[in-house]
């Protein structure tokens, strides 16, 4: 039996994405064949499609960075699951396809009450924001945060976890992303047309507790400079080097360099790197733990996942396009095989 997945045939823009079909996998020892109901495409799987991002394969390779699906077959030695059962995954690559074998350890059973488009907008996004805000940052309640990127996937994510915190919320983006911003609960900047530090200044006279920065390069000394004493500058994305078409790996490469400069200055403000993988890597119990809170979040409509649009895998091209375009609030879903 064949099954479709789509590939990046090479590092390159949104043509390299191909449909292809391959003999169905089987599971290997330890290992559960999950048939996938959908994936997302993110920021990240384009920054993995570029040849942006460390640690993934070389070309070609399926991107896709968590799933949601129903066990398919066990491989040997599996017997914590049973065929049916809908699952979620963080699969950094290999999402984008209608079958995944994936370490029966890496599953995570989805309550029976919740929408499987819905479930698969946690494993990366939501889980990021959570982790962010409560295992690094620590925030407490009326905290102030200043969130970039906030009408997207991971801002949509920190506005609604945010919000359950108690946090009072900035939040840049594009002018017309604006009332969405508002409608989690949080107060817009158009970073387009004004000075975000002089606009935190304006509306806080001391500055915010904490930043979360997925820009990078030079954004992040503006982003030091609107935190209070105490303050935690979180650095979690490069999307400045897709701006630009070249010196892209300058500016990942200034983002790192940057960190530990501002990490000496002796002013009791605090900047640090976030990674989902490697957090995932140092503390696999936590990601576990805090995704299963935020399924459960899910289940009781606590979260409320902003979907854009819902589309077939087969047009993942055109959803690479939208993200780059900015033209997306919230989050895209592949649909890779009807439920
Ligand atoms: N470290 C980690 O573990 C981790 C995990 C998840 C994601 N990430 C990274 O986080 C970043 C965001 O991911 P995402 O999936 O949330 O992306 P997304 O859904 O595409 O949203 C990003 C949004 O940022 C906005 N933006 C672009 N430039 C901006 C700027 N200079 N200032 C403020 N907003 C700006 C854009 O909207 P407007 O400009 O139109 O407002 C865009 O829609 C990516 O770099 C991704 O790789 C990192």
């Amino acid at each position: 039996m064949n099954y479709k997945q789509v590939i990046i045939t090479r590092h390159g823009g949104s043509e390299v994405l191909q449909l292809v079909e391959n003999e169905i996998p089987e599971p290997s020892a330890g290992e559960v064949r999950v048939k996938i109901l959908a994936t997302v495409a993110s920021f990240t799987d384009i920054l993995i499609r570029e040849g942006l991002y460390p640690g993934v394969p070389k070309p070609p390779f399926s991107p896709g960075y968590e799933i949601v699906g129903i066990v398919d077959k066990l491989g040997d030695g599996v017997s914590n699951f049973e065929l049916g059962q809908r699952v979620v995954a963080l699969t950094i690559v290999g999402g984008y396809s209608e079958f995944i074998c994936i370490a029966a350890t890496e599953l995570i059973l989805v309550p029976e009450s919740v929408d499987a488009g819905e479930a698969v907008c946690l494993p990366l996004h939501y889980v990021t924001a959570y982790q962010m805000l409560h295992r690094i940052a620590a925030v407490k309640s009326n905290e102030r945060i200043l969130i970039h990127g906030a009408a997207g996937g991971v801002g949509t994510a920190l506005l609604q976890l945010g919000k359950l915190a108690g946090l009072q919320m900035y939040g840049t983006a594009s002018k017309s992303k604006h009332q969405l911003i508002s409608s989690l609960g949080g107060i817009p900047i158009d970073y387009k047309n004004e000075d975000f530090v002089q606009t935190i200044r304006t509306l806080t006279s001391d500055g915010v507790d904490v930043v979360f920065d997925p820009i990078g390069g030079g954004h992040l000394l503006n982003s030091y400079k609107t935190m209070r004493r105490g303050g935690r500058l979180i650095s979690y994305g490069v999307s400045a080097a897709l701006a630009v078409k070249q010196g892209r790996f300058l500016i990942a490469a200034s983002t790192f360099a940057l960190l530990p400069l501002l990490q000496i200055i002796p002013d009791n403000r605090k900047a640090v790197w976030y990674n989902i993988e490697a957090l995932k890597k140092q503390h696999p119990n936590w990601f576990r733990e805090d995704l299963t809170k935020l399924l459960n979040l899910l289940a009781q409509k606590q979260i409320n996942p902003i979907i854009a649009e819902r589309l077939p895998l087969a047009e993942v091209a055109r959803a690479h396009v939208l993200l780059e375009k900015s033209a997306v609030s919230g989050k895209l879903i592949l649909i890779c095989n009807d439920g």
